[in-house]
């Protein structure tokens, strides 16, 4: 568990939402799986069109080097799994290596001097070094020529989001508060510029890659960084600010967790915990509309701000640290002399162009507000809307879908950010229901419909720019289905089947499991005395109809997760073994050849293991079966019917890697010739505290940190190669056609 989710955790004691009942009528899971089957043999020939056209030709090109497979070869797992362990090192599948492509402070720019990592490095010259907490991340392949191109495997552009800091490490004696406040401001301008993203050239090197120190695209973007606000919300009166008294622009971005990216070639870097950020004390109240004060709650302002930003006096240089306190301090009606409305102007999608350094980035409102954790595109086909599906990762929070009005012409794919004006500024944003039949329903929040409008209770929206800044609050006024904490997402490329982990939630009460969240296992006869859903799942559906039209799905649980040793009758559902036992699966990420790999950020498990990556070759929607799931609390017994997918096997489901002390493995990107995987280690000794670090803490990482010696432990970009240079995690094996 992260800084990160601990603030998320408070955020959500704050959700005001009432409870959703599942009010369904729908026909029963069966008699829908297998229409949806009967539809979906009729629609073989034009999916497999689609997928030939948009994902076949990367399949057949980028992976060529595997002689004999075609788009449609099987998957074997080519690897014997890592067992779990809570060394303080990287533990890798044997016949890989990792190389360090990437770390904290590192410069990316031939001006800036080797990061000390001692504290003593100075805060400005964090614009031309790598930020801290490397999180979500996109390889752009480049062509000789500088253009974007897919295919490319030798030379890209990666895109990396700094979540978030270990301020511990950061300063020489960790961060200096007196009475509350942050008196340094020269540490505090240094914090604010280790989160963002950065933009880095990588070169292939051998087998691995390496950053192009000196390249013209590497560029780091801050929460100083101008942007742009797009979309139907720009210009509401709700985004008026000091910055920005049209509402049309912002600073900086924060809590970048994870990604997406266009079919023209830009990346999306998402804002997740942002409301942790910012100060709104108690006091603030009596100045507030009830409105507002609903919103705030339901989003989480309130409180001191995590890193105490908005207390460093006097605020009179150009780093605006008063841009963190969200209450009236002005004396004006709109808020155009004070930064009262700044949280709005936060929890967006942000697209950023990596091949024009000079562009600022653009905050897509149309793609709503909230803890955005990614967003993560369906299959790009001609003629059709473009999607990208979304997670709010928070305790019992929803799963959202954004369908484009335009239909994809291949020919934006050259425009850039234009392109994103284009298709990212006007569309439809949906929110899942999952019914208990196992069927689900994409419910439109759009102002005016499904009872989004100036009646809803408790918030009465006024217009779609409202529905979007409040989208938490609509979905809640639609009946959405509160789900156990959304993180990433991913689109089989093989079936279009889309998946989603839901990482965990110790808030599910025993009287709200429902058929998708159906976990809470505190049985004492039976030695378990965890509330909640304490390990999470992986959830998966199969859209109707096309992913831009669907407006109905089918839905299973894909893996549950669980240690090894659980009750298989009510908690170890996927039967995993002591090879591919895991908890609180976070990033997941399809590789072009179908394999699916899963990360893991988790506090449930690790008396027995570090966090971890592990790789699946899925199945697909229904491929397992019904099951009655018995829940206890004391003499309180309740059993809800769900849909677990099929067991996992040993052929299936592996463990690859396990991660040092105290870190998560997040952040997933690929080289297009399967022979090189990007994988972050965020915050490894992260629970060392301020002050008081030493060597004897916990988690150093360090004997095994190329530098040694007395280093202090940084976030990690590392790059994963097969010692035979071949495809990593499976091969493709050639079927009879
Ligand atoms: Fe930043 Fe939900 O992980
Ligand atoms: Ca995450
Ligand atoms: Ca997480």
């Amino acid at each position: 568990m992260t800084v990160n989710e601990k603030i998320s955790d408070l955020q959500d004691l704050n959700s005001a939402s009432d409870s959703t009942e599942n009010f369904s009528n729908n026909p029963r899971f069966d008699t829908i799986l297998s229409a949806r089957l009967t539809r979906r043999s009729v629609l073989k020939g034009s999916f497999g069109v689609a997928a030939t056209a948009v994902l076949g030709g990367s399949l057949s090109t980028s992976y060529a080097a595997t002689k004999k497979s075609s788009p449609l070869a099987a998957l074997k797992l080519n690897f014997n799994a890592v067992a779990k362990n809570i060394e303080d090192k990287i533990t890798l599948a044997e016949g890989y290596s990792w190389s360090l492509l990437l770390q904290t402070g590192d410069p990316i720019s031939a001006n800036a001097s080797p990061y000390a990592n001692d504290g003593s490095d100075s805060a400005q010259s964090f614009t031309q070094r790598a930020g801290d907490h490397n999180d979500g991340m996109h390889f752009f392949g480049l062509d000789k020529k500088g253009q974007w191109n897919p295919q490319h495997a030798e030379r890209a552009l990666l895109c990396i989001n700094h979540e978030a800091i270990t301020s511990a490490f950061l300063h020489v004696n960790g961060p200096t508060i007196v009475d509350g406040k942050r008196t340094s401001d020269e540490e505090v301008k240094k914090e604010m510029l280790a989160h963002g993203v950065s933009v880095v050239e990588i070169q292939r090197k051998g087998k691995s890659f390496q950053v192009v120190r000196d390249s013209r695209w590497n560029r780091r973007i801050t929460t100083l960084t101008d942007m742009e606000i797009t979309g139907p919300a720009a210009r509401s009166p709700a985004l008026i600010t000091k910055y920005s008294v049209t509402g049309t622009r912002t600073r900086g971005t924060i809590a970048n967790c994870a990604n997406g990216h266009t079919p023209w070639g830009t990346y999306l870097t998402c804002e997740e915990n942002w409301a942790g950020f910012f100060r709104r004390m108690p006091e603030d109240d009596s100045k507030r509309s009830a409105r507002e004060l609903i919103a705030f709650k339901r989003y989480g302002v309130a409180g001191k701000g995590k890193e105490l930003w908005a207390t460093v006096q006097p605020d009179t240089s150009d780093f605006q640290f008063g841009r963190w306190n969200a209450a009236v301090v002005g004396s004006s009606e709109d808020g155009s002399d004070d930064f009262r409305n700044a949280v709005n102007t936060f929890g967006w999608v942000v697209e950023i162009d990596p091949f024009d350094p000079h562009s600022n980035p653009k905050k897509r409102t149309a793609l709503g507000r909230f803890a955005h954790e990614g967003a993560w595109p369906g299959p790009v086909i001609e003629g059709q809307p473009l999607v990208w599906y979304m997670g709010c990762d928070s305790r019992h929070e929803y799963i959202y879908k954004y369908v484009s009005n335009a239909k994809w012409d291949p020919r934006d794919a050259s425009r850039g950010s234009a392109a994103g004006d284009k298709y990212l500024n006007d569309g439809k944003l949906y929110v899942a229901r999952f019914n208990e039949d196992g069927s689900g329903n994409w419910l439109l929040l759009e102002f005016g419909h499904n009872g989004v409008d100036a009646n809803a209770t408790p918030y009465a929206f006024k217009d779609q720019a409202d529905v979007l800044i409040h989208a938490r609050l609509a979905a809640d006024a639609v009946g959405a289905t509160k789900m156990d904490r959304p993180e990433w997402g991913a689109v089989n490329p093989r079936t279009g089947e889309v998946y989603m982990t839901l990482t965990y939630n110790p808030s599910r009460a025993l009287d709200k499991v429902d058929a998708a969240n159906p976990r809470f296992y505190n049985d004492p006869k039976k030695g378990v005395a965890q509330k909640g859903n304490a390990n999470g799942h992986i959830i998966r559906w199969a859209e109707e109809q096309g992913h831009g039209h669907a407006l109905q799905f089918t839905w299973d649980v894909f893996l549950f997760a669980a240690r090894s040793t659980a009750d298989k009758e009510n908690i170890n559902l996927s039967a995993l073994t002591a090879d591919n036992d895991f908890s609180s699966p976070d990033g997941l990420w399809f590789a072009k050849s179908g394999l699916l790999w899963i990360e893991t950020d988790d506090s449930a498990y690790e008396d027995a293991t570090n966090c971890m990556l592990l790789a699946a070759i899925p199945g697909k929607v229904g491929d397992g079966a019904s099951k009655v799931v018995s829940n206890y609390e004391g003499e309180k017994e309740r059993s809800v019917k769900t849909y677990v997918g099929a067991p996992a096997e040993a052929t299936s489901l592996k463990r690859f890697l396990v991660g040092p002390v105290d870190c998560e493995i997040t952040g997933l990107a690929e080289s297009p010739d399967g022979r090189a995987l990007f994988v972050n280690v965020q915050h490894p000794g992260e629970t060392t505290k301020g002050k008081n670090f030493t060597l004897a803490d916990p988690s150093t990482w360090l004997s095994h940190w190329p530098q040694g010696g007395n280093a202090r432990p940084r976030s990690a970009t590392i790059v994963i190669t097969k010692d035979d240079g071949g495809l990593i995690g499976a091969d493709l094996i050639a079927t009879k056609t």
